[in-house]
């Protein structure tokens, strides 16, 4: 199952950690790829693309014009629409459903002002508790239970540098390219 996170009314400088930090969550916790809509940002994408070349794996990182559009077609695609919103249905209400289901997922986080069409087309409006906080916590917290925790697991294909978890000091490996 492919999961793809839309980041809603990006506003450049004022967004510039926020919606990096989106990217990086989504990348480290196994998803696939990131649209960014709202103002395009080409400084985050680099940011995010050189973190990809150094640490691996293969998320992409995109600009969206028109998110009606493309919650639209990812629809018309057969796919499913999650929106991760302070209003929906807790989590655990519904994770099970939504592990079950094997349509690729769009995951969609807010900006200042979700507009109402979005929680009409998701297929499910999905709440990380009813008080308001982060969409990049939300988002992190979604993965996690949606994965069962495998993001302790994941192996990034191709990368150049490699963390080695130590209870005190800071070691990475070098991995040699052979080619
Ligand atoms: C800082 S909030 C602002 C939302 C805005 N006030 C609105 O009503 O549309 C930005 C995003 O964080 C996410 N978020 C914040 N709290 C959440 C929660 N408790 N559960 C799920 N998502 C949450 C949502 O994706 C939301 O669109």
């Amino acid at each position: 199952v492919k999961l793809i996170i839309l980041r809603l009314g990006h506003r450049p400088i004022r967004d510039k950690r926020v919606t990096t930090h989106i990217a990086l969550v989504a990348r480290a916790f196994g998803a696939d790829g990131i649209i960014i809509c709202g103002g395009k940002d080409s400084k985050i994408k680099e940011k995010i693309l050189d973190i990809r070349e150094r640490f691996g794996g293969e998320f992409s990182v995109e600009f969206g014009e028109k998110f009606s559009r493309i919650l639209r077609e990812w629809k018309e695609g057969g796919n499913e629409i999650i929106h991760l919103t302070v209003y929906g249905i807790p989590l655990p209400n519904v994770i099970t459903e939504i592990q079950s289901s094997k349509k690729d997922k769009l995951i969609v986080v807010g900006g200042p002002k979700v507009p109402r069409r979005v929680y009409d087309i998701a297929d499910y409006n999905v709440s990380i508790t009813n008080q308001p906080h982060s969409e990049i916590a939300a988002l992190a917290i979604f993965l996690d239970y949606f994965s069962g925790g495998n993001e302790f697991k994941l192996k990034f294909k191709n990368a150049q540098v490699e963390i080695i978890p130590d209870a005190k000091e800071k070691l990475m490996k070098e991995i040699k390219k052979l080619d």
